[in-house]
């Protein structure tokens, strides 16, 4: 099977080694003192570790029958891209919890479930998962790029986390679409596992937020309804900023560089004060 050609050449990826202090992370609610959005930001980067492990681990499983050296360097880009945000999310997650949530039980409820997972389904299921996430992943990272606004009240350690991951994201983000249409390639077992997938996802982000939030011991008062409201259901709140390019994939002929944001890497690059 071949992989379909993309329309544009696709970025260098190349995993860069950061450090971020989050020094600046010393309240709980992180985020405006809102704890809904501050919750649903310390879930997000719980899931992240475990997640990207889970990423790592299904594309590996079909690196031997690629053949194409162009897609087996990206491969190596990716693993070394999604290894080091790992490495990233682990560190402000010992800082979320330090100030009060406890994330450690979140990467640890996820680990086993993502486990389960990967025997339940098996590899073409679990790589199809993969490349479900890789689009949510992608698409988020181009809404919080040309959404500066909606990190603008993060401490900068984690904006800058969030910047660089996304970018990222970004450089690689048809890495394991690629390995799945030249290794499955089955189109329509990926738009059943997309929509099953973000229904689950939605519904357990959900669910650790609220946990977060009891073991907390915080009730989200009127100020953090209408704060998180914006944040997400605004008209350039996250569900409706995301929501076009999400639909894309469903597309029989969707390919993730048919979303062309290679100009939100280069202005990371000028702006972002990283040296290469
Ligand atoms: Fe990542
Ligand atoms: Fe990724």
């Amino acid at each position: 099977m071949t992989a379909m050609q993309p329309i544009v050449d696709m970025p260098e990826i190349k995993p860069r080694k950061m450090k971020f202090p989050f020094s600046d992370v010393t309240e709980q609610y992180f985020y405006d003192d809102n704890a809904l959005v501050s919750s649903f930001m310390a879930a997000l980067s719980a899931v992240f570790p475990p997640g990207e492990m889970g990423f790592i681990e299904s594309v590996r499983y079909y690196r031997d029958e690629i053949t194409d050296p162009e897609l087996q360097e990206r491969i190596g880009g990716f693993i070394g891209q999604e290894g080091h945000h790992s490495h990233q999310h682990k560190k402000i997650n010992a800082v979320l919890e330090d100030v009060g949530w406890l994330v450690s039980r979140i990467e640890a409820d996820i680990s086993k479930k993502i486990n389960y997972d990967k025997k339940r389904l098996g590899p073409k299921n679990f790589l199809a998962a993969t490349v479900g996430m890789e689009h949510i992943t992608a698409v988020m990272a181009e809404y919080m790029l040309t959404n500066p606004h909606c990190l603008a009240p993060l401490p900068q350690s984690i904006r800058d986390l969030l910047n660089w991951h996304a970018i990222e994201e970004i450089e690689h983000k048809s890495v394991a679409f690629d390995v799945y249409q030249e290794a499955v390639g089955e189109r329509g077992r990926l738009r059943i596992v997309f929509a099953l997938q973000t229904v689950v996802f939605a519904a357990q982000m959900t669910a650790y937020q609220v946990k977060l939030l009891r073991w907390a011991k915080r009730t989200p008062n009127f100020r953090d309804v209408v704060g998180a409201g914006k944040f997400f259901f605004a008209k350039k709140g996250l569900i409706r900023g995301m929501a076009k390019n999400y639909l894309d994939f469903y597309r029989d002929d969707f390919h993730p560089w048919d979303q062309d944001n290679r100009a939100l890497i280069d202005e990371w690059k000028r702006t972002s004060g990283y040296v290469e």
